[in-house]
């Protein structure tokens, strides 16, 4: 698998325009769109975007996962899915809340939040005959350290090979966090990394020069496409 590397001329544009083509594939191909969104400032206006975004979304058929998550309450200022809400669940009609929008229990200890999303990730590749839940898009964003999710180099999640979702300490933030692991990412069949700012090109080039060991370096699904938009 090549990665596939845009330097956006408009980066928001382009990313909505990346979400919804996926979005009309997914629905013809399977009857529904499996988004997983990623936490950090660069989505926010992403998300606004596909908010008010008219064209081939049809929320009804849309299941949103969350590929990390901080082990913080879900109205904590810290979290991902409060940013997704404000930016872009509190403006669409999700007909069924409770089973299309994957909510990361991060108010829950952090080893039973990551059993709880890894059990409900499973009930629903379960229902749809998969070995492994995969996601139509995957969007991940990248750290100035090339972490990605919540993989942060030096972390025990990084060696996970059987787990689809694990708790993770982050030793530089002090913090727990849950997040999706490199099986489960790289079984989708498209993942898009949305990474803006000069700060994180040195990362991003030795990635693409494959000379990094970076934990964003070893995102690769399997069969699907790799997509780096750059803004
Ligand atoms: C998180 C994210 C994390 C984020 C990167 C980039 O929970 O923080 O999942 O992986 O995507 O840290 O963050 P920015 O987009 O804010 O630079």
């Amino acid at each position: 698998m090549t990665p596939e590397i845009h330097h956006a001329e408009a980066f928001v544009e382009d990313a909505l325009a990346l979400v919804l083509a996926e979005a009309e594939k997914a629905y013809r191909a399977r009857g529904e769109f499996r988004l997983s969104l990623c936490g950090g400032g660069t989505p926010r206006p992403v998300y606004e975007a596909l908010a008010v975004a008219s064209g081939p979304i049809d929320w009804a058929k849309t299941v949103i996962t969350f590929g990390d998550e901080r082990c913080v309450p879900p109205d904590h200022a810290r979290s991902n899915y409060r940013m997704a809400r404000e930016a872009l669940l509190d403006h669409v009609s999700i007909p069924d809340p409770e089973n299309q929008v994957l909510r990361m229990r991060g108010e829950l200890p952090p080893t039973e939040a990551a059993a709880h999303y890894e059990e409900t990730l499973r009930s629903h590749a379960n229902r749809s005959g998969e070995a492994i839940f995969t996601h139509d898009l995957l969007l991940l964003g990248m750290g100035e350290d090339g972490h990605t999710a919540s993989l942060f180099p030096g972390t025990t999640a990084l060696d996970e090979n059987d787990r689809w979702v694990v708790a993770n300490h982050v030793p530089k933030f002090d913090e727990d966090r849950i997040t999706l692991t490199y099986p489960l990412i790289n079984a989708a069949r498209h993942v898009c990394f949305l990474v803006t700012g000069e700060n994180k090109r040195p990362v991003y080039e030795k990635i693409f020069a494959s000379t990094s060991d970076d934990p964003a370096a070893r995102i690769s699904p399997g069969d699907g496409r790799l997509t780096w938009l750059i803004g």
